[in-house]
């Protein structure tokens, strides 16, 4: 195998949001030698208390301004001279693709295009193997599986159904094409759903824990039979350093945990965890409180990945389990109310009263 691609500096994009956040506290505290340059634009879904305990760390530059700003990214290129871009910046939920694509496009699509030209002009004329563009996607980009077909592989098609896995497919061609064109050293991680703290609570499973604490209902789209792949976020940080690290330039890693459930039971593990750790004052399960509502429009039935080529080319495979992930979630957001609390006023509530009523 050929030697370990080591950094001494990294462009992060979108490391204020939830997956960015955990990969940039995690390689500040692994990487004792490492430089992090955070650009995040700061929408409603990047927050920088995420990134409070690495404040005043010199090893961590943030900058705030979007992705598709040429002269900016141009600039800190040059300034800071990194070895690797890895790019997690994106508008990254289904529900508000439906209602609003136009930010999609130009976040996920325009802004890809832009660091790849950018890397590209940064790189032309040095030593390619010196360098690395990781494109960090999702397996929505395969589309929905059948219940008997088999879990996603590196190989199978692309079948976006979403405004957002749509806009992701396309950036996720686009950094192929700068690999195969221009010779790019691109790297491409398509990962399963994500749960653990600093998990924006527009997403099923933060906005159980929240809306169950609240006492409010916990709406269940369609009849929830629904299967997603989770992944402790952790696990996914480090198979992303393990990728930078180790990953072949121009190839794609499926990354997932092996763990395929339906939106029921993740409520209701979710509600028991609650009723163990959190009663209610009443006594009553939380599990009274999910409702079924109309469903997504376009809902993929089923995501499931195949990890075995992260697993056998490059040796990782996730820590948690589903059992010992959820119970560091759940428990995250009970120490952290003041988090939930500041990342849940403003915007977030024209969201939920537009989206539930
Ligand atoms: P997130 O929505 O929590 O965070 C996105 C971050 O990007 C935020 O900090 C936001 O401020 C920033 N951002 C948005 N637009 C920007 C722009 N134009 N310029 C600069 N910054 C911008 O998303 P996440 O869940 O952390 O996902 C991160 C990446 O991982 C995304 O590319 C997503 O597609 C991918 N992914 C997510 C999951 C998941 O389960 N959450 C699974 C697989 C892949
Ligand atoms: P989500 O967390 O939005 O991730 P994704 O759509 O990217 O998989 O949703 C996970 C699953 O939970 C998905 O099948 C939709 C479903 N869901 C609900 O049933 N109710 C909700 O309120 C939300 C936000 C999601």
């Amino acid at each position: 195998m050929s030697a370990r691609f080591d950094p001494a500096c990294i462009l992060v994009t979108g490391g204020a949001g939830f997956i960015g956040s955990n990969f940039v506290l995690g390689v500040l505290s692994e990487q004792p030698q490492l430089k992090v340059v955070n650009l995040d634009k700061l929408t409603y879904a990047g927050n920088l208390s995420n990134l409070a305990s690495v404040q005043g760390n010199a090893r961590h530059v943030f900058v705030r301004g979007d992705v598709a700003d040429t002269e900016l990214v141009q600039r800190l290129l040059t300034d800071h001279q990194p070895q690797a871009l890895i790019h997690f910046a994106a508008e990254s939920h289904v529900d508000r693709s439906i209602h609003g694509p136009a930010d999609f496009l130009q976040t996920n699509i325009q802004g890809t295009f832009n660091l790849l030209e950018c890397f590209r002009a940064y790189t032309q004329g040095r030593d390619a193997s010196a360098y690395r563009y990781l494109q960090v996607s999702t397996d929505e980009v395969y589309g929905s599986l059948g219940p008997a077909d088999d879990p996603f592989t590196e190989l199978h098609r692309f079948e976006p159904n979403s405004p957002y896995s749509a806009t992701k497919a396309a950036a996720d061609h686009l950094a192929r094409a700068w690999h195969h064109t221009y010779g790019l050293p691109v790297l491409t991680t398509n990962c399963s759903n994500n749960y653990g703290p600093y998990h924006f609570p527009e997403k099923l499973i933060p906005l159980v824990i929240h809306r169950a604490l609240k006492g409010e209902p916990l709406p269940i789209y369609g009849d929830g039979q629904q299967v997603r792949d989770w992944l402790y976020v952790e696990d996914h940080c480090r198979a992303i350093w393990r990728v930078l690290q180790a990953g072949r330039p121009g190839e794609t890693y499926n990354i997932g945990g092996w763990n395929e459930m339906t939106n029921l039971e993740v409520v209701r593990t979710l509600c028991a965890m609650l009723d163990d750790m959190r009663p209610r004052a009443d006594g009553v399960s939380y599990a009274s409180q999910m409702t079924f509502v109309t469903d997504r429009p376009g809902h993929d039935r089923r995501y499931a990945i195949d990890a075995r080529k992260v697993e056998h080319e490059l040796g990782w495979r996730p820590i948690e389990t589903f059992e010992s992930g959820i119970r560091k979630t759940v428990r995250w957001y009970l120490d952290h109310p003041d988090w939930v609390e500041g990342v849940t006023s403003g915007s977030y509530r024209d969201w939920v009263s537009r989206q539930y009523g």
